[in-house]
Formats: C-alpha cells, sequence, structure tokens
C-alpha cells in the first residue's frame, strides 16, 4: 500500500525524505504513473483527481491546503477521511502577513502610500494601538496563532467563532448573535474563516455598516466570503478607511477589476501564506501513524460542518 503525492517537486523530495526515514513500509510516489491506484491508500493532493473511485482501498485524502473548499465534500466515499493541513510553518507565514496587515493599516500606511506619489508632505493624526481595537473572524489555527502574534502590540484583542471558545485576554464572541457586539467594537477585521455555506458572501455591505466609521479590513480567508463592490461602496462613501486583500473571487483578479487601482486598497496575490514542506511533512507523518494507532488524525475534516 502506498502514498500518493500530488504536489510540486520541491515538496516532493522533502516529504519523500521523510517518509523514507519515519515509514520505510510505505511506498511513496509522486506521480499516477508510479502507482495502480488500487494501491494508495493515502492521497496528498490540492484536489482530487476526477476518478477518485478507481482508488478502492483509499483511506484518507491530505489537503496540501489549510483551506478545503477546493474539494467538492459530497464526491468523496463516506469512509475517506479529509485531513486539512494544520501545520506551524503555515501558520507562523500567516502572523506575519497579518501583523503587516494591521500595522499598515493602524499606521495609515495607504494613505501615505498615496501622498508620496503625489510628494504630499502632510503627518495624520496618530492613533495609540490601545486606542485601536482588532477583532478576528475565526479561531481556529490560523486565528488563534495571529492573536497571539498581535497581544505585544497592546491592542484590544476579540475573536469570533462558531462555538464558544476562551482565550486569555481575547474578548471571544461566537455564533449569529455574537457577530453584531463583535463588529460594533472592532475597529481593524481580520477574516481568517474557512470557506463554507455560512461564510460565503459574509463579508457583505450589512457587516461592513456594522463596523465603527473609519475601521478596516484585513481579508486573507478566501474570495468568495468577500462582496467586492461593497468593500469598494463602504471605502468610497468613506464608511470604511482602508483594507489589505489577499484573497479575491476570481484568482487571479482580472486586470480591470476596481480591486486592483483602489487607492485605500493593498492587495496581494494570494500570498499570505503557504505550507511548509519540512514542518508538514512530519504532520503527515504523525497523522498516519496516529490512525495506524486508532486515533482521528489532527485537522480532520468534519465534511457536515464543512470544515
Ligand atoms: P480552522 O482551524 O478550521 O478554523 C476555522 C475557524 O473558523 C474556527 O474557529 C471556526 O469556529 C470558525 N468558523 C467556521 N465557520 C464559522 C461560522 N459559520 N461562524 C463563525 N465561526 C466560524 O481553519 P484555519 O486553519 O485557521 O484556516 C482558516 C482559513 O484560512 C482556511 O480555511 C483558508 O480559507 C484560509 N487560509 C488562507 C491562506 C492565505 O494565504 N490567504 C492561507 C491559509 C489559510 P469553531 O472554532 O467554533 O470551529
Ligand atoms: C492557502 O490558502 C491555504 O488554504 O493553505
Amino acid at each position: 500500500m502506498g502514498f500518493l503525492f500530488l504536489s510540486d517537486a520541491e515538496r516532493a523530495r522533502i516529504f519523500a525524505a521523510e517518509f523514507a526515514q519515519s515509514l520505510p513500509k510505505i511506498r511513496f510516489a509522486t506521480s499516477r504513473d508510479e502507482i495502480e491506484p488500487s494501491q494508495v491508500k493515502y492521497l496528498l493532493t490540492w484536489t482530487p483527481p476526477d476518478d477518485l473511485a478507481t482508488f478502492s482501498n483509499l483511506q484518507a485524502v491530505f489537503s496540501i491546503a489549510a483551506g478545503i473548499d477546493q474539494f467538492r465534500l459530497d464526491a468523496l466515499p463516506p469512509h475517506v477521511r479529509l485531513i486539512r493541513m494544520v501545520e506551524e510553518g503555515i501558520a507562523r507565514m500567516m502572523q506575519e502577513y497579518v501583523v503587516m496587515g494591521v500595522l499598515a493599516l493602524h499606521r495609515d500606511l495607504p494613505a501615505y502610500v498615496e501622498q508620496q506619489k503625489q510628494r504630499v508632505w502632510h503627518a495624520l493624526p496618530r492613533r495609540q494601538a490601545e486606542d485601536r481595537r482588532v477583532g478576528v473572524l475565526g479561531l481556529g489555527q490560523l486565528g488563534t496563532a495571529v492573536l497571539e502574534r498581535l497581544r505585544p502590540f497592546g491592542f484590544p484583542l476579540a475573536g469570533w467563532s462558531r462555538s464558544p471558545r476562551e482565550i486569555e485576554g481575547v474578548a471571544c464572541y461566537d455564533g449569529p448573535d455574537g457577530l453584531g457586539p463583535f463588529l460594533a467594537r472592532t475597529d481593524i477585521l481580520i477574516c481568517l474563516l474557512p470557506l463554507t455555506r455560512e461564510t460565503h458572501g459574509l463579508l457583505s455591505a450589512e457587516l461592513f455598516a456594522s463596523l465603527p466609521a473609519g475601521a478596516g479590513l484585513v481579508h486573507v480567508g478566501r474570495g468568495k466570503q468577500l462582496d467586492a463592490p461593497a468593500l469598494l461602496a463602504s471605502l468610497d462613501n468613506n464608511h470604511l478607511a482602508g483594507a489589505v486583500v489577499d484573497v479575491t473571487d476570481p484568482e487571479p483578479l482580472p486586470r480591470d477589476n476596481p480591486l486592483w487601482g483602489h487607492p485605500n486598497i493593498i492587495l496581494t496575490p494570494h500570498v499570505a501564506s503557504v505550507t511548509q514542506a519540512r514542518t508538514a511533512a512530519r504532520v503527515v507523518v504523525d497523522n498516519i501513524q496516529r490512525m495506524d494507532a486508532g486515533l482521528d488524525p489532527i485537522g480532520l475534516v468534519d465534511t457536515v460542518r464543512g470544515y
């Protein structure tokens, strides 16, 4: 029985070395030509092949990414487990990006970049971190990691999740009833939610109107969560002050999309964070060992909940 690894060659090299050392009995294949579908027990991929049904002995699919919205959950055989990527490298990169985005908005970077283009020397009013309330939508592996990294700056911190959570020093809100109060106290909103039926289009005109005037957005979830025209309208009518947007719908974003040229938006091409092969290979090996020992893998997706 084997492990079929369908991702890039550089990551394949690192995973192959980890498997050779830790799971030498598992045949490690990096292309479909190397292994019969019926021999594949584990598959790692971004999206599954169309003929998944021919993988008759498949037990688990590992997503190379933290997000699993690219999978059609109803197309997975019920006995096949889907496991999202939970690893420290991806969390570390997300911490960097979100701190960069929050500080850029907190210190008015979009406005100063624009002023520089116009050669305008003008200091804007400066606000202290203790007066800038930061809130994170999503308190999973990435949401909690970015809160941890934001903590030393002194921003009042809050988070919103589906189920109740307790995090020291973070005001935690949950469920649909918690969203309004959470938004009302949030000056910089970070979206780190998975894309599901419930979160599709969540960043809407109504949500932006619920934020205090002058608020900012750091969007690092998924493009389909954002109503982009509503964001542009909210920036144009000066309700929102700025946005850092890493994910769009579609990707790549067409050249004529107005998000590109808006002076209050910093746009990056879905680069906030990416799975780091060294730490990810270790996590995948651990998960196989956990399953062999009858334990649930870390990052097991609940296909009904959708994340
Ligand atoms: P995770 O560990 O599964 O955490 C998801 C969090 O969202 C949980 O706290 C969950 O609540 C909350 N949530 C889900 N549905 C909700 C709802 N309807 N209402 C309120 N809260 C809800 O996910 P993760 O590993 O942190 O990743 C989050 C997402 O980040 C990924 O799915 C992906 O889309 C995105 N991402 C983007 C990049 C990038 O480069 N831009 C990189 C990696 C990941 P509970 O705690 O109650 O379950
Ligand atoms: C990247 O967007 C991921 O979900 O890992």
